[in-house]
């Protein structure tokens, strides 16, 4: 099975068991900037599950390079310990960690008054934020910062160190044409440029272990004018190559200007998007080795990357968020047991906006015992007859391990197929990959003996029919017509019918009242199906609830389609044909006339009509957004939760 993916590769002297990298992945796992048992699990957990390179998230090398409280330092000597003991456990598992030093340069993700040290003046290009212009000698000193948290992980037993270019951080700024404006020695052409990052290697290798590994992430495209694109990325390459110092070269794409997008590329983009960079990279590294990466999903693309020479070693971060034992179930031959990412970037969201990492359908993600936790779920004492209504994510999720721990479970689904809203969304433009997470969780479900009934209602004659020991409600929820309209007047057709049966026509409007990547991926089917497509919403700024970096798609998906943005306006009539709103600062009203649809995606109301009549007649447990309408992964984690305690 797959035997490019899993060859051995040498990393200048080390050896890696296998062709799979777990890139940088920051979990904000770390406290007051210390590393924590989560922090360490993470990535033990990974090796555990198979991978062959491990590399820590972002290690802070400077004071300023600590952009909040769940960075971890690398500066001092107050994590050593810690590193000490993941680094042994990293290796215990077989796989090589390398620690990820990172300083943000003037790029303030987080708190824009936090040290915010530049190349040139250049402002950061998500905050506005103006760096203090870095002289020369603090760039001397900042060589000497990275070398030294180097010395610090190689004395902690770290297989090496990748230095972050990429992504806009300060090695990017100085790398880049577009931010690196200097006149001194650090500026300028492509060695003034590569000075920087040429001096904290030459450092690094000058004191660290004979067989210390030095792997450099940098941009493949940075995807703005003037900017490293492909062809300079491949300047700047042969520059580096030539210096010997680097072990590996790693690309990401984008910067935190609105390329960004690429950075973590979503479900809009084609697996692998971008391997053709990596490709070209591969020329240029003339045998350094390159680890390609970027929405790299399946073990069959992971290995045609290797086996077609797009790059030597392949990093997937998304996957194996999802899933620490992705390559082990890969070797093994259980690839349909995977649980797979569906790059929606939901996690990535959360750790952007400074929360923990969490993944939709990852309960253990950071736990001892993470990797194929799933495979080792307690048998029932009390092996029961469960009764399952409702075969959305979280209603699936509950039968499929209650059945797997020895419950006999119906699992009853009104409509003639399973996933709920979530096979609707993925119906949607762009968003098919969506339903991997439905797929994984009926071939799991099927495994397990579910009876699955298709086109049955459960309804309250069920506990008679059936004689469950316990019915789960999992029935979901529905969209309520806007407020200021009556369920009996006109009051437009809600975005979940409009998928099911879309129609055509010249001007329609869209209500939001959701701002999830399920509301924008309607719009995008509207644009295919009417003429001119108005987007209204109370709000100020539309997206709210999608994450920053596929925010950025929907925006310019929307400004691609042409679809009029009217942000600020709540809706009050709808007469059939005119819509009429109101400016929710001014109170001034403004009427759109001459619609042939109204469109809308609003707050859910929890449909739990059913639990409401079996309240009290049989034992009753209620999941996902039938208890209170929430996201994916509070059904679906919930749901496990359920079927881990029945
Ligand atoms: C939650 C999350 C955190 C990330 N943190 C880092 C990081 O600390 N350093 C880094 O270089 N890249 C980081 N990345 C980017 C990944 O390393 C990788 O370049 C990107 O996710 C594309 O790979 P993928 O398609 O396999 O996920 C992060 C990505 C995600 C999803
Ligand atoms: S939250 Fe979304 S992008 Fe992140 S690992 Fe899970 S499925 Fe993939």
């Amino acid at each position: 099975m797959y035997p490019n993916l899993f060859s051995k590769i040498e990393l200048g002297t080390r050896t890696l068991r296998n062709r799979i990298a777990l890139p940088a992945t920051l979990t904000n796992f770390g406290a007051r900037n210390q590393v924590t048992e989560r922090w360490k699990n993470f990535l033990i957990e990974r090796a555990k599950g198979g991978v062959g390179l491990i590399i820590s998230e972002i290690i802070a090398v400077d004071p300023e390079a600590l952009a909040q409280q769940a960075i971890v330092t690398g500066f001092d000597d107050t994590n050593e310990n810690s590193f000490r003991e993941t680094s042994e456990a990293v290796h215990k598992e077989g796989a090589l960690l390398v620690g990820q030093l990172w300083h943000p340069g003037r790029q303030q993700l987080w708190h824009p008054t936090k040290s915010p040290m530049g190349v040139s003046e250049q402002p950061d290009a998500l905050s506005w934020t103006v760096p203090h212009v870095m002289s020369s000698d603090q760039v001397r000193r900042i060589v000497d910062a990275y070398v030294e948290t180097a010395k610090r992980l190689d004395y902690c037993g770290f297989a090496g160190v990748e230095l972050h270019g990429a992504h806009g951080y300060l090695i990017g700024q100085f790398l880049s044409p577009w931010s690196n404006k200097r006149d001194d020695l650090y500026g300028g052409d492509v060695a003034g440029r590569t000075r920087f990052v040429t001096e904290v290697a030459a450092g690094i290798r000058a004191c660290c272990s004979s067989d210390f590994i030095i792997g450099l992430k940098m941009p493949g495209d940075e995807g703005v004018k003037d900017g490293i694109d492909p062809g300079e990325a491949l300047v700047i390459t042969e520059h580096l190559v030539s210096s010997g110092e680097f072990s590996y070269f790693s690309y990401g794409q984008g910067n935190f200007s609105l390329s960004l997008e690429t950075h973590v590329p979503d479900v809009h983009f084609s697996p692998g998007h971008f391997l053709d960079i990596h490709k070209k990279m591969r020329d240029a590294a003339k045998g350094v080795p390159v680890m390609a990466l970027g929405r790299v999903d399946t073990p069959e693309l992971a290995e045609r990357a290797i086996a077609e020479g797009y790059g030597d070693i392949v990093g997937t971060s998304r996957t194996l968020i999802a899933d620490p034992a992705w390559p082990q179930k890969a070797l093994d031959g259980r690839r349909e047991l995977i649980r797979p990412s569906v790059f929606d970037n939901w996690c990535w969201g959360e750790v952007h906006q400074g929360k923990p990492l969490q993944e939709h359908h990852n309960p253990y993600l950071g736990e001892v015992g993470e990797a194929f936790a799933e495979e080792r779920l307690p048998p029932s004492r009390n092996p029961r007859k469960i009764a399952v209504v409702g075969a959305g994510p979280g209603g699936l999720e509950t039968a499929w391990v209650a059945a797997a721990r020895g419950h006999q479970v119906l699992l009853y689904s009104g409509s003639s197929s399973l996933g709920g809203k979530l096979r609707r969304d993925s119906a949607l433009p762009g968003r098919s990959e969506i339903s991997r997470i439905i797929d994984y969780q009926t071939h799991l479900a099927e495994l397990f003996g579910v009876d699955i009934r298709l086109g049955e209602f459960g309804d309250a004659s069920l506990t008679r029919k059936d004689s469950p020991d316990a019915v789960v409600c999992a029935t979901g929820s529905i969209l309520s017509p806007p407020p200021s309209l009556s369920e009996e007047g006109n009051s437009g057709i809600n975005a979940i019918s409009y998928i099911d049966e879309p129609f055509n026509g010249g001007t329609a409007l869209f209500f939001d009242m959701d701002h999830g990547p399920t509301a924008y991926a309607t719009v995008d089917l509207m644009t295919e199906n009417f003429e001119h497509v108005i987007l209204v919403t109370p709000r100020p700024q539309i997206a709210q609830n999608v994450n920053y970096c596929s925010a950025i798609g929907v925006h310019r998906r929307l400004h691609q389609m042409k679809v009029e943005i009217v942000p600020s306006y709540d809706l009050v009539d709808f007469d059939g044909t005119a819509v009429t709103c109101r400016n929710v600062f001014t109170g001034e009203n403004r009427v759109f006339r001459e619609l042939d649809a109204l469109i809308y995606a609003t707050p859910r109301r929890a449909n739990d009509t059913l639990a409401k009549e079996l309240d009290g007649s049989v034992e009753l447990h209620m999941v996902g957004d039938c208890q209170s309408p929430r996201n994916l992964m509070a059904a679906i984690h919930g749901g496990h939760m359920l079927g881990r305690t029945l």
